[in-house]
């Protein structure tokens, strides 16, 4: 299709209409009938449903050929509508959360599960997903950190790339959909954790830890961009000029859509940013930002500001060019149904192989955090008792496409299938709802099913919906009632292992000591149950490992393993005027990176090919990791580096590498990683990513808090 000549066809209103997007929902019954509903509510004509040029949340495949057809009919140029969707973790097979790919520390598998996601959408009609959402979070209150990879800007990083890999491919199979990256930028910082909130940051910070994992998702190719709802440094991200122009456009070079979140150009006005739409759609044209989703400003305003000379019509033409060039590229202009195939998105939804990808994403996920021998459960077991409040739910996570809880394997569930012959009983304890209290007679009725067991499933935690979106916490305890459940339940029964639910961090201080064993499921998927038998009877190993770290109370959050020393770094126990809470300790209950297994691992102190190095070099740094334990299982070797002094103070430690290690019992093997000039490098006081000559610490860990290192010199 030639876009230039098209373009030069349109009527402005027509251009202005390309860079509007609408719910599904506005664009069908009505069409040809009365303006109701969404539509209504939007004051839409039949003109601007006729020309608008995307739409998100639409049903199925079926529903999408029947939009994209009566849109067809009405556009006057026959403009195709680009389709998008909250694809995130599954379409309707499920995986688990981000945050629980995060812990996979496998980017195989993350590309895996969204490859699986691409596939089953791209039938169901989806053109572009609003995914991977890759904002760096470092405070467990926030509600979205279910939807991040955690809180390290490499790790994010490597994620936001598997993912982008993983759904786009080439973009030219059936199997293939567009990215779209979310929320630029730093939306993960919002103030108390509190969901669109404002974010204050210093560029150096925005650059060095917030900006890596968008601009990873950018290199590989994401098709879009979604900026976020917050302001950043006083002004929202939509209206950002310096943000979506400067940094984004400009200096990254991205010259795809950029679009809004869900009514955030109508929103400038709350944040006091703009008096009214007419000047928030100038302000986010100004800024770069092509499409408005679920808001009117552009479609009632542009005309007028064109007309008073406020914004020029190039403005909209290269917004537009932007847009059509996506359609082109996707070739909706020679098949506007591209892969929406209803007999194919069936036939794929809930497929053996898909569930086979969601349950070893779910077994690749869980991160086992102490286990007193008791772990793994004999599967000769005669009397099992799966307790709590989510032993029969379907842990489903808070974006779940177009699946059910009730396509879920429950835990109670995994459990018969993984041991047809004994005796399963089961009692919930309690609700399981926010700050529920303690009801004595469903505790009492727990205790008793767990004093009548050979060993107890315990599943606490969150529910899947009591995460994510606009829902943030401002306690991130186990509810009383679940906390009360979990101690009377272990002292019942030492053979308990508790699985912990959850899309955030939760403070497991309260119960961790009465315990016997404790693993975190997150939320895992359609598969959650098989997998979470399959580890509890040792099928398979646990390998996961923190991607966020686990605070010791919430009044630590924000907490990260890659802090700054500050001037006074507490270095004794009783040490008092330092950096450290009087009625608690700075460290956390489980940090970064951290997590066991059915074995043991010891890795020996790192040894580098040469010690001193010039910017052109590039060093290798290894260790020995070895398998000391009785079963095989995979270490995961995190490289770690400090960079000693410099212009701007560095973090005490920052992820640079990571890599699995399968080992067998007794087996050895050599690890090693290239370090190269961009590993030492930070965004400096010179406003550039440059390495500083100086000492450097290099670590080769188990997890984040190894104290094992050796000293690199850069000249
Ligand atoms: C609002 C959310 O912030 C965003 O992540 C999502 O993609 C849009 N709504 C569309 O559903």
């Amino acid at each position: 299709m030639d876009i230039k000549k098209l373009l030069k066809k349109m009527t402005l209103d027509q251009k202005i209409a390309q860079l509007c997007q609408f719910n599904a929902r506005c664009l069908l019954p009505d069409v040809t009938g009365e303006i109701t509903g969404p539509a209504k509510a939007l004051d839409l004509t039949k003109e601007d449903i006729a020309y608008c040029g995307s739409t998100l949340t639409f049903a199925d495949a079926n529903s999408m050929i029947e939009v994209q057809k009566k849109h067809l009919e009405l556009d006057p140029n026959k403009i195709p509508l680009l389709f998008m969707h909250d694809v995130i973790h599954g379409y309707r097979t499920l995986y688990p959360i981000q945050l629980a790919l995060g812990a996979s520390w496998d980017a195989d598998i993350v590309k895996e599960c969204s490859r699986m996601s691409a596939r089953e959408s791209a039938a169901g009609g989806v053109h572009v997903t609003f995914s991977p959402m890759v904002d760096l979070v470092r405070d467990a209150r926030w509600g979205r950190c279910m939807e991040s990879c955690g809180e390290d800007p490499y790790l994010n990083s490597v994620m936001a790339r598997a993912q982008v890999e993983g759904f786009q491919g080439n973009l030219d199979s059936d199997e293939d959909i567009c990215a779209c990256v979310k929320h630029f930028a730093a939306y993960g910082a919002a103030e108390g954790g509190r969901d669109y909130n404002t974010v204050d940051m210093s560029e150096y910070n925005l650059r060095e830890n917030y900006l890596a994992a968008y601009k990873s998702a950018v290199e590989a190719g994401a098709q879009m961009i979604m900026a976020s709802f917050n302001t950043i440094n006083g002004v929202p991200a939509i209206a950002n000029k310096w943000l979506l122009k400067d940094v984004l456009r400009d200096e990254w070079g991205f010259d795809k859509p950029v679009i809004s979140d869900y009514a955030a150009f109508a929103e400038l006005t709350a944040h006091g940013y703009s008096p009214d739409d007419k000047e928030s759609a100038r302000l986010a044209l100004n800024a770069t930002a092509d499409i408005e989703m679920m808001s009117t400003c552009y479609l009632k305003n542009l005309r007028a500001l064109v007309e008073e000379g406020k914004v020029s019509e190039e403005q909209i033409d290269e917004s537009v060019l932007r847009i059509l060039e996506l359609k082109d590229k996707l070739g909706l202009f020679e098949n506007p149904y591209r892969y929406a195939n209803p007999e194919k998105e069936k036939a794929l939804a809930l497929c053996p192989e898909h569930r086979a990808i969601a349950r070893k994403a779910a077994q690749k996920c869980a991160v086992l955090l102490k286990n007193d021998d008791i772990l793994p459960f004999d599967k000769n077991i005669k009397n099992i008792a799966v307790i709590g409040p989510w032993s029969d739910v379907g842990m489903i996570g808070e974006w779940p496409g177009h699946g059910e809880p009730e396509e879920a394997v429950t835990v109670i569930e995994g459990i018969k299938n993984a041991l047809a012959s004994s005796n399963v009983t089961m009692a919930k304890g309690c609700e399981g709802v926010l700050n529920e209290l303690p009801d004595d007679k469903r505790i009492n009725e727990a205790v008793k099913t767990a004093k009548e067991a050979d060993a107890v499933i315990l599943c606490v935690g969150e529910h899947s919906k009591q995460s994510g979106e606009a829902h943030s916490r401002a306690d991130i305890n186990l509810s009383p009632a679940q906390a009360r459940l979990v101690k009377e339940v272990c002292s019942a029964n030492k053979n308990t292992v508790c699985v912990l639910f959850c899309g955030r961090p939760i403070v497991l201080t309260d119960i961790i000591d009465t315990v016997p064993a404790i693993f975190v499921a997150w939320q895992p998927g359609t598969e959650g149950g098989n997998a979470i038998a399959d580890l509890i009877f040792g099928n398979v190993n646990f390998e996961g490992r923190l991607p966020m770290t686990f605070p010791l109370c919430v009044g630590q959050v924000p907490i990260y393993y890659s802090q700054m020393s500050t001037g006074r770094p507490q270095l004794q126990p009783d040490q008092i005027y330092c950096s450290r809470y009087i009625d608690c300790p700075n460290e956390p209950l489980f940090p970064f990176g951290y997590g066991l297994s059915y074995t043991s691992f010891e890795i020996s102190s790192p040894v580098l090919s040469q010690a001193q190095m010039d910017k052109n070099d590039t060093v290798v740094v290894s260790a020995k990791v070895k398998n000391t334990g009785g079963v095989s299982g995979k270490a995961v070797v995190q490289l770690y580096i400090r960079d000693l002094f410099a212009s701007r103070t560095r973090p005490v430690k920052e992820l640079k590498g990571f890599t699995k290690v399968a080992l067998e019992a007794g087996e050895e093997k050599e690890v090693s990683f290239e370090i190269t000039e961009k590993d030492l490098a930070f965004y400096g006081a010179s406003g550039n990513f440059e390495a500083e000559a100086g000492d450097f610490h290099i670590f080769l860990a188990l997890d984040s808090t190894s104290k094992d290192f050796v000293t690199l010199n850069l000249k």
